[in-house]
């Protein structure tokens, strides 16, 4: 009679710790922002328009990490994320020296609000992002979802600098030739602001909001509940002024648990 043995006890990592995952490229738009792109696994799903912890080890040897939308669709096989660098951050001051071949954190679990679900149909999307708030967007507008759900997709982002918005013309440009979303291109606007230098239209979106540029140099009508759904991404002060005015428009903030006309998420950094 032979018995097997049980296997030695291997120190068992918590099956909720963060997977290591390798970083396959790197690009900086700015002094204050970056992209890079990292490994999936292959159990790792996600809604577009989530976010998910991502970090580094600790000199303690404990993670460190934050919470980052995914900036890459659903269906992609690399995660994509879309980086702000705060020079004395914990993390994205390390974070933002990352090369292809290191390695970073990925937490298990995805969540969000930013995302189809937690909104009721309607006719026209409205995505208004500041600053790298329109990383989850980008992973909305790559989204065949999107263009089932919306005859028309409105993307607004507003920056500082004209090339903090290079991201987002770089991601609508490459839009056309996308195998899924391609022939749906032409029903997403790319609007642009630029607060802090000299740009076409140097407005904050609040004010194009408050005072009707915005619908007027679309040629929509206004903000209206029957026909309008909109998902804001910016820093906590954007948030409260732009779910201000939608708010005044008539629109009732959504979750997933309770889908409505708008919903809001604060671009994390640190
Ligand atoms: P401004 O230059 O007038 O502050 P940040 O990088 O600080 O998050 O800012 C990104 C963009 O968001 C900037 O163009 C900034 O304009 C704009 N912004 C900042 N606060 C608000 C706000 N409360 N409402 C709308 N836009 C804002």
């Amino acid at each position: 009679m032979t018995v097997t043995q049980p296997a030695a006890a291997a120190p068992v990592k918590s099956p909720n710790a963060p997977t290591e995952e390798t970083v396959l490229s790197v690009r900086h738009y700015t002094d204050r922002m970056f992209a890079f792109r990292i490994t999936r696994p292959a159990a790792f799903r996600f809604r577009s328009g989530e976010f998910v912890m991502i970090g580094l080890e600790g000199a303690n040897g404990k993670p460190l990490l934050r919470a980052y939308s995914i900036a890459s669709p659903s269906w992609d096989d690399e995660l994509e994320f879309f980086s702000i660098k705060v020079p004395d951050g914990p993390l994205t001051s390390r974070l933002q020296n990352i090369k292809p071949g290191d390695k970073v954190l990925l937490g298990r679990k995805s969540v969000g609000t930013l995302v189809h679900d937690a909104l009721t149909p309607g006719k026209r999307l409205y995505l208004f992002s500041t600053g790298t708030g329109i990383a989850p967007f980008a992973s909305i507008i790559r989204d065949p979802e999107t263009y089932e759900r919306f005859e028309q997709v409105i993307l607004t982002h507003t920056c500082r600098e004209a090339g903090e918005l290079k991201y987002g013309q770089e991601l609508v440009a490459a839009l056309k030739d996308d195998p899924l979303v391609g022939e749906h291109s032409g029903r997403l606007v790319h609007y642009t602001t630029v607060t802090r230098e000299p740009w076409p239209n140097q407005n904050r979106i609040t004010t194009c909001i408050e005072s009707g540029q915005l619908f007027a140099d679309l040629g929509v009508p206004p903000l209206d509940p029957a026909t309008d759904r909109v998902m804001i991404c910016g820093s906590l002060e954007m948030l409260a002024d732009t779910k201000a005015l939608v708010e005044k428009a008539g629109l009732i903030e959504g979750s997933n648990s309770s889908p409505a006309q708008f919903v809001v998420e604060k671009a994390f950094v640190g």
